[in-house]
């Protein structure tokens, strides 16, 4: 029988392990056994570092890959790959250019054969939410970038209002925009009740959005971390609560990031070169995992 807690999840990651092909015909570790619960209407945020594992953690969540290992459950009940249970929003923008804001919110309701009365009725009410009346007509070069990412926020919703992930949605973004559309993420959520799962490399955007935040490590990808984000919405960026998070959360970063640099910068040949330990500087070889002097993990 499902316990309390299992009811209240809406998602659950059990055990997630993801390698791929390398240059060197051999395999890369990417994901090394993840496994978090989301609470329904939870905004859970993803920080780490680049090229750490969440695009493919988020794509396997979204069913738009299969992992080596695990299972991925939504609403107690284990899903395959393909799924389409979840809304993507892509890192990149990722609307039809020669649609207009209807055309492109409206989409996957086409695809899924939704009557056209049965669309007109759920689209308005989602353009209403987002906030975009006036513009169902406009094609998307004829709005901002902040306007295209809430148009994408409703072509996902519209299909899949209980959950949306987001991939590092607002990164290409001035900082203005990214702090009115962390706003409207967070009202359009309260408004809909979706749960969200939102990775950014921002630590303030996560600090300022999410309910909690989990840290991931350096390559591959293991949870570090994991923090309650104890301050009531809507926050102040600049506010000592939200900069105390802040300051943990680049601490644990800014260690894998060093690491994740060294790993990028060393070159192919010779086959062993010295990799020096983020904490204590002690040069190890190159497939060491552990400093062999100080003995943290590398
Ligand atoms: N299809 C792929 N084939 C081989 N390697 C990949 C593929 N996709 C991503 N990678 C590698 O996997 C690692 C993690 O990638 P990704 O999940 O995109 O990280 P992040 O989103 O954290 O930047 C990177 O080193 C990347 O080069
Ligand atoms: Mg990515």
């Amino acid at each position: 029988m499902a316990t309390m807690d299992e009811e209240m999840f809406k998602l659950s990651v059990r055990n997630l392990t993801k390698e791929y092909p390398n240059d060197d015909s051999g395999e890369t570790q990417v994901l090394d056994h993840i496994s978090f619960d989301v609470y329904k209407g939870e905004f859970l945020g993803i920080v780490g570092p680049s090229g750490c594992g969440k695009t493919t953690l988020l794509k396997i969540i979204a069913g738009l890959l299969e992992p080596d290992e695990g299972q991925i459950l939504i609403d107690g009940q284990e899903v395959e790959s393909g799924h389409n249970r979840v809304g993507y929003i892509f890192q990149q923008e990722s609307l039809f250019p020669w649609r207009t804001v209807r055309q492109n919110i409206e989409f996957g309701l086409e695809v899924k054969g939704v009557s056209e009365r049965e669309r007109r009725g759920k689209s308005d009410e989602i353009i209403k939410i987002v906030g975009m009346e006036g513009l169902e007509k406009n094609y998307p070069h004829e709005i901002s970038g902040g306007q295209a990412r809430k148009t994408e926020m409703a072509r996902s919703l519209v299909v899949s209002p209980d959950m949306l992930i987001a991939d590092e949605a607002f990164s290409n973004l001035d900082a203005q925009t990214r702090n009115y559309l962390q706003e409207e993420f967070l009202r359009i959520q309260s408004l809909t009740g979706s749960t969200i799962v939102f990775v950014s490399h921002n630590v303030d955007e996560a600090v300022f959005m999410s309910d909690r935040i989990i840290v991931l490590s350096n390559l591959p990808a293991r949870i570090m971390a994991e923090y309650k984000v104890d301050i009531p919405k809507p926050r102040t960026r600049t506010s000592q609560d939200c900069l105390a998070y802040r300051s943990k959360i680049l601490d644990i970063l800014s260690v894998e990031q060093k690491k994740a640099m060294s790993r990028l910068s060393k070159p192919k040949q010779p086959d062993m070169i010295d990799i020096p330990c983020p904490y204590c500087g002690h040069k190890n070889g190159e497939d060491a995992r552990k400093c062999e002097k100080c003995g943290a993990s590398i």
